[in-house]
């Protein structure tokens, strides 16, 4: 069974720049192939990846609603699913891309969704890791997949008001019933050393601090070019702090 490791946040805490870090080191070490998801209707994850998209899991059920009534003959409506899930999925070597697209509007989708979701959960099975970019709560990667996540990791920016913001977060999440094996704090563009009055902030809300990323040129530089993130050099501090929490993270089996 593979590792499913999921970033939650607010928008601009760097979830799918640590994402694309993740990708990034997984493809390197040789720990292939990857499942990127990306839940984040508002995300980018496709861009720094560097990856082409055209559909989502949202257009896939968009495509069944129009064509449900008109299936190929002695196609099931389940094949045609699992057809579309399969059709959608970005491959490419060593790393696969499955977009979700924007949440449904109203309506009755619950059978396309029942089936989607069981077919999601048989895919993510296939990868020794699978990343998921989501968007702050994960509620809609939630009603997407049974699937449970091992490695939790909520973004924070630098601020007491982004710790405290972590801490509600996860009161959602907690809400949502997923199964999370371990929950990990990161903090984004922070400064070599933290200032005692966050560390306190981070032990009184009981959160594991798994590392901190610092503010990198060169993330920033790659950002202005369109440069996909799984291109960065070795060199790049974000890429070399984010090896040692992922050394850390594999070595908690
Ligand atoms: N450590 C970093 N150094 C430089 N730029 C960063 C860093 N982390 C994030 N950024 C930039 O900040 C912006 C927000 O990050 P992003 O990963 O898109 O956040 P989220 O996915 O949580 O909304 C992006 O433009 C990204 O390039
Ligand atoms: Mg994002």
């Amino acid at each position: 069974m593979g590792k499913v490791i999921a970033m939650a946040g607010k928008g601009g805490t760097g979830k799918t720049t640590l994402s694309a870090l993740i990708i990034r080191y997984l493809r390197k070490r040789g720990l292939k192939p990857i499942l990127a998801v990306d839940a984040d209707p508002s995300s980018n994850l496709v861009d720094a990846l560097g990856l082409k998209v055209n559909k989502s899991l949202g257009t896939a059920r968009e495509d069944f609603f129009e064509t449900k009534g008109n299936l190929p003959p002695g196609m099931t409506k389940e094949t045609y699913l699992e057809m579309k899930l399969h059709e959608i999925l970005v491959e490419s070597p060593g790393l696969d891309l499955l977009v979700m697209g924007r949440p449904e509007g109203p309506g009755c989708y619950c059978y396309a969704n029942n089936i989607l979701r069981r077919h999601l959960d048989l895919l993510i099975k296939n990868y020794p890791f699978v990343v998921m970019d989501n968007e702050a709560g994960m509620e809609h990667l939630s009603r997407r997949t049974t699937q449970g996540v091992d490695q939790l990791l909520f973004l924070s920016d630098y601020s007491l008001k982004g710790i405290r913001t972590v801490g509600k977060i996860r009161e959602l999440i907690e809400e949502l019933k997923l199964s999370v094996k371990e929950k990990h704090l990161v903090v984004d563009r922070a400064p070599n050393g933290l200032d005692p009055v966050f560390s306190r902030e981070i032990q009184n809300l009981g959160l594991n601090l798994l590392g901190t990323i610092p503010e990198d040129a060169i993330i920033a530089e790659y950002e202005m070019k369109g440069r996909p993130l799984l291109d960065l050099p070795d060199e790049s501090p974000a890429v070399q702090v984010v090896a040692g929490m992922m050394e850390r993270i594999i070595k908690m089996g």
